[in-house]
């Protein structure tokens, strides 16, 4: 039988990802189940979605304490007391410090707006459309002590096109943000998923054929 996985989701923002989460766990294709929402911005919009469908929520200011460690202590707490199995950061916009990381070893999940390791940190679809690139997308990976760092559990990739604005690859990246985070959770909660070093093996998971992409399309070669 498969197992439903308690979550506990981190959010900051708008909280679009945490609404794909939801709706795939409501459609029942997403084997999970949401214990409880971190919110450290009291202000989210994350949190009028988790109101619509009952899902509790706890509001933790960074800004009520005075280390980031005493902070994480706090969520750490929150996420022990209900046996949180995985956490997942959808748009959370604050550093973890190893105290959180070793309480969740390999069990804290990030999804970043480009291909990993290009741009890491913030700004990264803006900073991707004013590079220039052909192609970007989105990454879901485990959290470790770096900036978007941690071994990598799926990408997708959107093309980018010399036209587009910051809002428009960004609009374009998130339509995938909302398919590869259920399914990357989806993958842990049907205990697929093995990480070694840097590499994470997703088990009986399909080979994608080798087809190159280009952008823009080849006309002879
Ligand atoms: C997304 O692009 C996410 O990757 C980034 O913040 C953006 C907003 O996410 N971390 P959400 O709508 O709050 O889920």
């Amino acid at each position: 039988m498969k197992r439903r996985i308690k979550l506990g989701v981190l959010v900051s923002g708008s909280g679009s990802n945490l609404q794909a989460i939801i709706d795939n766990i409501e459609k029942g294709l997403l084997d999970g189940e949401i214990k409880v929402i971190i919110s450290n911005n009291a202000d989210a919009y994350a949190l009028e979605r988790a109101k619509k469908h009952d899902i509790p929520c706890v509001i933790i200011k960074h800004s009520d304490f005075k280390s980031r460690e005493d902070f994480d202590l706090k969520m750490i707490d929150v996420l022990n007391s209900l046996c949180v199995d995985l956490v997942v950061m959808a748009g959370f916009m604050r550093v973890l410090t190893p105290l959180f990381l070793n309480a969740f070893p390999m069990k804290i999940m990030n999804i970043h707006p480009a291909i990993l390791p290009a741009f890491p940190g913030i700004h990264a679809q803006k900073r991707a459309a004013d590079y220039g690139v052909r192609f970007s997308g989105c990454t879901v990976h485990f959290a470790d002590e770096g900036v978007d760092s941690g071994p990598i559990i799926i990408q997708a990739i959107v093309p980018a096109y010399d036209d587009d604005t910051e809002d428009i690859l960004a609009a374009r990246i998130l339509k995938e943000e909302h398919r590869i985070y259920p399914q990357a959770i989806q993958f842990y909660a049907e205990g697929r998923i093995e990480v070694v070093g840097r590499k994470v093996r997703i088990r009986g998971s399909e080979r994608i054929p080798e087809t190159p992409l280009h952008n823009p399309p080849l006309t002879a070669f």
